[in-house]
């Protein structure tokens, strides 16, 4: 469904991204993880075309997105989460989703009143029906959440990219967050998620992709990457001694 062909990155010195290939398929819960600054939502926004890759291409469902702008990139069927959670506070949670549906495909009829009731849709899939005349200000950060997430459904995405939505979430938060996914992969849309919580992230995802300093360095189920030595190091850090004895053992 999407594939990333040697993507490169540069800002000034730094190499953001560095020769990355990956293939998200069609229909699956992805996860993509990896240390602070390892180039994750810098991928989100070159596949968003927030930002303009260094090098490389990406294709999603057979058309080159590289170099298009964001808008297209929505009307082709991507749409996203930002880490940091920026809702148009003045307004209610029914008009930010009909925000959401305008930049997307927008309704059949282009009427508003149409617009509103595809709104409460999203918002009762996200269990935010009854604050549907609440103004997104007065939301708690788990409902805000919710609400960005029903922001980027009401874009009618095939493909949904999470960056950090569990973030802040208490446990059952969490827990109600994850069920979230299933249903929304349940509707047949496919998810690549960005978190650090890697219990939920390996309960909820059948694949994943492993950044460190930009480079893709492990790709696979939850238990492989789990189990992976330069995973486990990105993690810890080389200098870890208890690793480092244990992955001398392995060794031997
Ligand atoms: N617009 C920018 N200009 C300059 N440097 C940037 C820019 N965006 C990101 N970077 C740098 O690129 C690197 C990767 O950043 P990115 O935000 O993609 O990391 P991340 O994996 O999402 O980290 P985190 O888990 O902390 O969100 C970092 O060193 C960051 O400082
Ligand atoms: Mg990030």
């Amino acid at each position: 469904m999407l594939e990333l062909r040697d993507v490169g990155k540069v800002f000034g010195g730094l190499q953001a991204l560095q020769d990355v290939s990956l293939r998200v398929d069609a229909g699956r819960i992805h996860g993509l993880i990896g240390p602070n600054g390892a180039g994750k939502t810098t991928l989100f926004n070159v596949v968003t075309g927030v930002t303009r890759a260094s090098k490389g291409s990406v294709t999603f469902d057979g058309h080159v997105t590289t170099g298009l702008p964001p808008h297209a990139i929505a009307w082709l069927g991507i749409a996203r989460t930002y880490q940091l959670v920026r809702p148009f506070f003045e307004l209610t949670t029914t008009e930010n989703v009909e925000v959401g549906i305008a930049f997307g495909r927008g309704t059949r009829s282009g009427r508003r009143s149409d617009a509103r009731a595809e709104a409460r849709r999203f918002l009762e899939l996200v269990d935010l029906a009854d604050k549907h005349d609440h103004r997104a200000e007065e939301l708690n950060l788990g409902e805000r959440k919710r609400l960005e997430i029903a922001k980027a459904l009401a874009a009618q995405p095939r493909l949904l990219l999470f960056d950090e939505v569990l973030a802040g979430l208490n446990p059952t938060e969490t827990a109600r967050a994850v069920e979230l996914f299933r249903r929304i992969n349940g509707m047949g849309i496919t998810i690549l998620m960005i978190e650090h919580n890697m219990r939920a992230i390996m309960t909820a995802c059948e694949h994943i992709f492993v950044l460190h300093h930009g480079k893709l360095i492990a790709a696979g189920s939850p238990d492989a990457v789990s189990r992976d030595h330069a995973v486990v190091e990105a993690y810890l850090g080389r200098k870890d001694p208890a690793l480092r004895r244990r992955k001398a053992l392995a060794d031997a």
